[in-house]
């Protein structure tokens, strides 16, 4: 298949008006599969009315079929007609925070949506994006758009259009290049269908800034605190955003992290270190990575995936990635981190 490619500068105004945007929403009305640009990471869309159109997303991905996608609106009237209820709780956050990196799930209304998209349950992830290009894609097709993260399934989500293409280039109809992603980590999912929210994949927007807005507390997934629990969010359960290399996190001492590094180059392996602006300089390896500042949490979860990616690149055969405290979007980063290292944690000892 050839792939399309449209770029599209997202400054603009009237972006609606752009025919590469036209073109891009015919191809979805079209039911083929177009990758595009949002605030956290780029999606791969597809009209989720259409059984035929969303499984080529999982095709394309080689996504698990149980594994259901996030529905893209622009308007909060596209909402009324997918779900079955909007609660008070879920009003309060839709009014706060859409549009924006916050996905809630919804009671679906039945019979409207390619069963694909929901994998078979009775609920309905949805957002609205505040990406103009994404907007205006929805907007331009007309279509509540399916669309998960644009990457092979198990990689680094795509936070620019070159990701996409290296991962899908020839197995979808095309890519809307709105240049590099905001957040560069994917939306908060939080589950609004129970008494008490719950946040079924920590994102953009943290748990404080959610509590702020509703009064009552909001929990975190018991599999997002103990490793053992069922997943709630069934994406959850599969390895994720992984480099090639084995990636394992490491809690200590530079000077601890350096003798785990000059233990592997003795072995002869290629080593990469994903490390921050504050110890960059500290380390001697093969590949050293600085991902952002320990104090500007923003930049790291900006850049993450890009830097997950270039250890790719560069053929290193095993990654040390630093950790990064747990505050904010911290909680994110250090999810998609865990996730990326299979869970490996080397930490050192304080006695040594
Ligand atoms: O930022 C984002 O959310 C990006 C952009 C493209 O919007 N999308 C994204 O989609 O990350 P995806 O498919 O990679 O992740 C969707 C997550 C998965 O963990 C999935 O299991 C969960 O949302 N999910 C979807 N529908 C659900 C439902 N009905 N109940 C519980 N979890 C659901
Ligand atoms: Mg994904």
């Amino acid at each position: 298949m050839n792939t399309n490619y449209w770029p599209v500068d997202s400054n603009v105004d009237n972006i609606e008006g752009y025919p590469r945007i036209a073109e891009a929403a015919q191809y979805i009305r079209d039911n083929q599969i177009v990758a595009f640009p949002t605030e956290t990471v780029y999606g791969l869309g597809a009209n989720a009315h259409s059984d035929e159109a969303v499984a080529q997303i999982f095709k394309a991905k080689g996504r698990p079929a149980d594994n259901p996608l996030i529905v893209h609106i622009a308007e909060y009237q596209q909402l009324e007609k997918l779900v079955a209820g909007i609660s008070k709780q879920a009003k309060l956050l839709i009014d706060a925070f859409w549009p924006g990196p916050l996905t809630l799930i919804f009671p679906k209304s039945p019979g409207v949506l390619s069963d694909l998209v929901t994998a078979g349950l009775d609920t309905v992830a949805i957002r609205m994006p505040s990406h103009p290009v994404a907007l205006a894609l929805i907007r331009a097709s007309g279509l509540p758009i399916a669309a998960p993260s644009a990457n092979r399934s198990g990689k680094p989500s795509p936070t620019t259009a070159l990701h996409v293409q290296q991962d899908l280039n020839g197995k979808i109809a095309g890519i809307v290049d709105g240049g590099a992603t905001g957040v560069g980590l994917e939306s908060t999912v939080l589950d609004c269908t129970g008494e008490v929210p719950v946040i079924l994949r920590p994102g953009g927007i943290t748990k404080e800034e959610l509590e702020s807005v509703v009064s009552d507390k909001i929990e975190i997934a018991s599999n997002l605190l103990e490793k053992t629990d069922a997943p709630r969010a069934p994406g959850m359960k599969y390895k994720h955003y992984s480099p090639s290399a084995p990636l394992y996190l490491v809690d200590g001492e530079v000077d601890w992290i350096q003798s785990l590094i000059n233990e592997k180059r003795k072995q002869g392996l290629k080593v990469g270190v994903l490390a921050s602006s504050e110890t960059k300089q500290k380390y001697q390896a093969d590949l050293i990575l600085n991902v952002g500042s320990r104090k500007q949490l923003d930049q790291v979860a900006h850049q993450l995936y890009y830097t997950l990616r270039e250890f790719d690149q560069s053929h290193v055969d095993f990654i040390y990635s630093e950790v990064f405290p747990q505050l904010g979007v911290g909680v994110a980063i250090m999810n998609r981190l865990e996730k990326a290292a299979g869970h490996h944690w080397l930490i050192q000892d304080k006695q040594d």
